[in-house]
């Protein structure tokens, strides 16, 4: 395994640490895995975690007193610990364990917001947010009475920050904002935002699915409330995702989830909670998953967070200038300093209403490349753009030059083969309403007649 973060970065090393990048498609061809913003690799320490714990103490935790509910119940809260040192936390019970950045997400718009927001207040969004950080809200909002505001986004895909005097003011009582754009790459201004926010009495919870695996991340040092973030995008697990806020908010708020090992008493028509983060566990917690989700964040710890984060910048700038030069090609977002690793892009030659968002990805996977074509669950984001999809790039650390060229082939081949058959259809089109007007002006025949 790879084993210093002092030396250059060595991403043929790093690469050998994830047994998948080896394997070879049906095809025979290596694949370009260029779609870790929907889910990374896993080194084959995390995996090697994972059948640890199943062949060697395997037991559910916080109940029981045995050996292997001990060993387990340990590592577990080892897991924990290593989160709370890997963001910064103040307290190791600030660290909820949940299912993944839905459902921490899910879990503040439902314990906090449907407790404590009245008619009339606000919750601060903007079109680039996931799903996961704008339905909850909206239901939030239905079931409270409390209204969403947008904040807007300039022509190139940063948030608008010109008027946000006007939109943060007393009656707003959460900011909701991602650190970084899933589509765009833009990373957010989460500090000042958090000042801001503050100023006017409010909270921000902060999406941090997308930049908290990818640069250095400290919750006190950004002064937020909340975060969310999941586990399988942090090269370890899925299933497994976290939740952080500050201690007086987890103990203020509602759990989203009920029934076992998260109750202190249960009489017959009430019941009394368990303090963080027990509350918010109900049930057993995927504990495998989240033992091995400590083990992913040690390896990215070996590597060092700000050399995986400086390694992937540069890759991004190559990315960008490589991409983007291809003609016809639009790559969506700011400019590549104020981006994260992803890319996504439109090729307008190629009509999406012409070709399905499936065929092209299905496409670029037979061109050996793995990248996601849709609108990214940010339908209001395409809807902005204009568009109905697009196509995604999102980058890591074990990611190469060499990979980012087979996408760049990859595209030049899509504008020949999808290209060509986008003009065929504009140019049949175009015969056909020429011919339509060279029509005689004929009465239509009616109903019945042959
Ligand atoms: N939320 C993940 C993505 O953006 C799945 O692809």
């Amino acid at each position: 395994m790879t084993t210093s973060g002092e030396l250059p970065f060595d991403v043929e090393s790093v690469r050998r640490d994830f047994p998948i990048l080896a394997r070879r498609l049906s095809n025979g061809a290596p694949l370009a895995y260029l779609d870790t913003a929907a889910s990374s690799q896993k080194p084959r320490v995390v995996i090697d975690k994972v059948v640890e714990c199943y062949e060697q103490y395997n037991a559910n935790v916080h109940r029981g007193f045995h050996e292997f509910t001990d060993r387990m119940t340990t590592e577990l809260e080892n897991a924990r610990a290593t989160v709370q040192r890997f963001i910064g936390a103040k307290e190791v019970d600030e660290i909820v364990f949940t299912s993944g950045t839905t459902m921490s997400l899910n879990t503040v718009a439902h314990g906090w917001a449907r407790k404590f927001l009245k008619p009339g207040d606000e919750v601060l969004v903007n079109p680039m947010e996931h799903h996961a950080n704008l339905v909850p809200w909206q239901l939030a909002a239905k079931a409270t009475g409390a209204v969403l505001k947008y904040i807007p986004l300039t022509d190139d895909g940063r948030l608008d920050l010109s008027h946000l005097d006007q939109l943060l003011t007393a009656r707003t009582k959460m900011v909701a904002v991602t650190a970084m754009s899933n589509v765009l790459g833009t990373i957010n201004p989460i500090s000042e935002l958090a000042q801001r926010a503050h100023d006017v009495g409010a909270l921000i919870c902060v999406d941090g699915a997308q930049s908290v695996p990818h640069g250095s991340t400290n919750v006190r040092a950004l002064n937020i409330d909340f975060l969310a973030f999941s586990g399988h995008k942090l090269y370890g697990p899925t299933g497994i995702g976290v939740l952080w806020a500050r201690k007086e908010l987890l103990e203020s708020m509602d759990p989203l989830l009920t029934g076992g090992n998260m109750v202190n008493e249960v009489f017959e028509q009430t019941s009394t909670w368990k303090p963080a983060p027990a509350k918010f566990e109900a049930g057993t917690i995927p504990f495998v998953e989240a033992v091995a989700l400590g083990t992913a964040i040690d390896y990215v710890g070996m590597l060092g967070v700000d050399r995986i984060s400086a390694y992937e910048h540069e890759l991004s700038a190559y990315a960008h200038k490589k991409i983007g030069e291809i003609p016809s090609v639009r790559v969506l977002g700011p400019k590549v300093e104020y981006k994260g690793a992803i890319l996504s892009f439109v090729v307008d030659e190629i009509n999406p209403d012409d070709v399905h968002s499936h065929d092209l990805s299905a496409f670029y996977e037979r061109k050996g490349v793995a990248v996601r074509v849709g609108h990214h669950c940010t339908m209001p984001l395409h809807r902005l753009l204009g568009l109905t999809s697009s196509t995604r790039a999102s980058l890591a650390f074990y990611n190469t030059k060499g990979e980012v060229d087979c996408l760049a082939e990859a595209i030049m081949d899509s504008k020949n083969v999808f290209g060509a058959e986008a003009k065929r259809r504009r140019s049949d089109a175009r015969k056909a309403r020429a011919g339509k007007t060279e029509q005689p002006d004929v009465a239509p025949p009616t109903r019945g007649t042959s």
